[in-house]
């Protein structure tokens, strides 16, 4: 049941998309959907004491509320819905046709118009993702470019660890645009974001750093890089990253394996020279130390030249 109620959220949460919210109580407000969403609309504050009032949208009436009777017109009534209780009205699965001219015409008991307030709505496409491509330049600066899919009217904004980048951490650029290059010595973690009226998206970027260090296939690394590139370095001089971790793992193992091999053939070759020993022990009596485990090792590297 639960699941089932997970997954209902679920879809619900996918084809509502991107919600937004605006205030449109003020004569010539001005609204922003996200194409796919689903925006509220606050109207008016309070309903109760209005005895009617309809929503026009470009001339076209949308919503009739006559008595808390309410009305919504075929256009739109399939994917909308409005809460008297707060004056709100909320498309669903906005599409760019949603966007124009909402009027808002109240009028008192007697039908005379007592109130008109005009609003505009704008749809559009949010921001979905961002790509930030950089490059360390041979001096240590960094030429950033952000980009962004899917979203209408992208604005760029850029902030180092937090706080907004400043131009005097720019050699190119300023925190507006979507293409800069960062000064030397700028370092820290480098976001940009990418936004419009309905939404907003971020990526991070470690700034360069110089490195002069051994990468994993044996080549120098001398120069600038992306901090992230530190992992491809083996330092046995900075603690170990899990790469260099993997490299030690290994050649502990392959010592392991060497040493094994090792006393595997010194066995064989102690198996052997015993066996030798005791054919010849059982031939002609050779004055002999007697054997002991301790001095078998010494016995048989002798036991070659006795026999010579
Ligand atoms: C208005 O009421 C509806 C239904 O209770 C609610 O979903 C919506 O968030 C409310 N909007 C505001 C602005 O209070
Ligand atoms: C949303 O609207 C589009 C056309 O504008 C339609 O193809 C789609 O089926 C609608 N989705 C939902 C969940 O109503
Ligand atoms: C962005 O840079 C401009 C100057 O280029 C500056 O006036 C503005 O305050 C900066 N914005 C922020 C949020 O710091
Ligand atoms: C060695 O590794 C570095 C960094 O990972 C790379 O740039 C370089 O091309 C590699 N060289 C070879 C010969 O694979």
């Amino acid at each position: 049941m639960e699941a089932v109620l997970g997954l209902m959220v679920i879809l619900l949460g996918v084809s509502h998309g991107v919600e937004t919210h605006c205030d449109g109580r003020q004569d010539g407000a001005q609204c922003y959907g996200a194409l796919g969403g689903t925006v509220d609309i606050q109207l008016m504050g309070s309903t109760s004491e209005i005895p009617r009032y309809q929503l026009l949208k470009n001339s076209l009436k949308i919503l009739d509320v006559r008595n808390n009777y309410i009305v919504i017109y075929n256009t739109i009534a399939h994917r909308s819905s409005f809460f008297p209780s707060n004056g709100t009205f909320r498309i669903n699965n906005l599409s760019r046709n949603d966007s124009g001219d909402y009027t808002l015409e109240t009028s008192d008991s007697d039908g005379a118009s007592s109130g008109v307030q005009t609003l505009q709505l704008f749809i559009q496409a949010p921001v979905s993702s961002v790509l930030l491509v950089s490059e360390c330049l041979s001096q240590g600066e960094m030429r950033v470019s952000c980009s962004s899919e899917g979203g209408d009217s992208p604005q760029y904004s850029w902030a180092l660890d937090g706080r907004t980048l400043t131009d005097a951490e720019l050699l190119s650029g300023n925190n507006k645009s979507n293409n800069i290059i960062l000064k030397q010595q700028v370092s820290g973690h480098l976001v940009c974001s990418v936004r419009n009226h309905v939404n907003s998206v971020s990526k991070e970027q470690k700034t360069c750093s110089f490195i002069n260090c051994t990468s994993i296939n044996g080549t120098q690394i001398l120069g600038w890089v992306h901090a992230d590139s530190n992992s491809l370095c083996i330092e046995p001089t900075t603690e170990p990253t899990p790469v260099t971790l993997t490299a030690v793992g290994t050649s502990w193992f392959i010592i392991g394996l060497k040493a094994a091999v090792v006393i595997l053939s010194l066995s064989g070759i102690w198996i052997w020279f015993t066996w030798k020993k005791k054919t010849i022990l059982e031939g002609p009596a050779v004055p002999e130390k007697v054997e002991s485990p301790d001095n078998s090792v010494f016995m048989i590297e002798m036991s070659p030249c006795s026999n010579t």
